[in-house]
């Protein structure tokens, strides 16, 4: 029997609402970004973020709904993010999908957010199962972790300061780059060379955790430095000299892990994966060192409902349901 699953996402900024058929048809997919709104802001507010949640999520449902030419009759199960993430946000979905199976009857089950990011990969390769390493770098995750089966995971290494994604907005934000700033500052980067020496940080570790702040307060040093000398500089070089720095991090910490721990198959996920240059790098280091990479379609990188569907699925076949006692959890681990 098929499985048809509402999924709900609003853990940030977007406001997202998937119908899935057997966690990996995606039926509708539909994704109300709140980008522009807080350009204005530098960053996101999480006060206006789940005002907006409240405002959108409704007439999500219904687009999902008439996209996938079905009712509420047609759903199986519902599934809802409900961390990590911000508390106000998480709570509008938590609470739309609690409203939706009591009214409905139907099942409820709880999604981690990281978890989701995991299976976009499920999305754009039907035939991908466990295990894999993945590597999830979004604005708010820096992880590396090993995907032993579906719902069944170990971290090995995670940031112990800034993520990918917020590093990248920061410097935007140094170089009067609008949010969010990772795709401009990709864009930027496209022009400019590599000579600027920063940092990688924690390099010659043994384990596979990240940090990203020393390299953060370096291009503003720099930054400023340059600015009081009056040195002339290029923002290009500055843009593509941070990101060489990030990509070296990422892949030295997943080429490391691949071999330590004996993976063959690496995956990427979070919206700091939409970035070509960090794809194709790692895409360079894989076919070095005889890794098969996956790479999710970029509009499942960033956040949607697609994704939750999926990991949904996973959980429910699992009989990982939960009651209507379902809170958000803005801190919630991935194991
Ligand atoms: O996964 P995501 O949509 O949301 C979180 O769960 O955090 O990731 C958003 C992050 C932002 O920090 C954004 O600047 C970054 O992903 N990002 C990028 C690119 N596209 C999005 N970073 C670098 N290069 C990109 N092309
Ligand atoms: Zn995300």
């Amino acid at each position: 029997m098929d499985k048809i699953i509402l999924a709900i996402e609003t853990s940030c900024d977007e406001t997202a609402v998937a119908i899935i058929k057997n966690g990996r048809e995606v039926l509708a997919d539909i994704v109300y970004t709140q980008m522009e709104i807080f350009k204005e802001y530098g960053g996101v507010v999480p006060e206006i973020a789940s005002r907006k949640h409240v405002e959108y999520i409704q007439p999500c449902i219904d687009e999902a709904l008439a996209t996938a030419k079905m009712t509420f009759s047609d759903i199986d199960a519902i599934g809802v993010t409900y961390g990590p993430g911000l508390v106000g946000a998480l709570l509008t979905g938590v609470a739309a999908g609690k409203a939706l199976a009591f009214a409905l009857k139907k099942p409820l089950i709880g999604v981690n957010h990281i978890e989701g990011h995991i299976c976009a990969n499920y999305l754009t390769y039907p035939q991908l199962n466990p295990p894999f390493l993945c590597l999830i770098i979004s604005g708010g995750h820096s992880h590396l972790v090993q995907v032993k089966k579906h719902n069944e995971y170990k971290l090995i290494g995670k940031t112990r300061d800034d993520a990918a994604g917020e590093v990248f907005d920061k410097v935007a934000r140094m170089l009067k780059l609008s949010y969010p700033g990772g795709p401009n500052v990709e864009r930027l980067a496209k022009d400019g060379k590599d000579i600027y020496d920063f940092p990688i940080g924690l390099k010659g570790q043994k384990e596979y955790d990240f940090s990203f702040s020393g390299l953060k307060t370096a291009v503003l040093n720099k930054v400023n430095q340059m600015q009081q000398k009056n040195e002339e500089f290029r923002d290009e070089d500055i843009a593509a000299s941070f990101q060489n720095a990030v990509i070296k991090a990422l892949v030295d910490n997943s080429m490391r892990a691949c071999k330590d721990l004996g993976e063959t198959r690496l995956a990427l996920a979070g919206g700091v994966s939409c970035n070509e240059a960090i794809r194709a790098a790692m895409q360079a280091a894989c076919d070095e060192n005889g890794i098969e990479l996956f790479k999710p379609e970029k509009k499942w990188c960033t956040d949607n409902a697609a994704m939750i569907g999926c990991c949904a699925y996973y959980n429910f076949m699992n009989g990982n349901v939960k009651g209507l006692e379902l809170n958000a959890q803005p801190a919630l681990k991935i194991v």
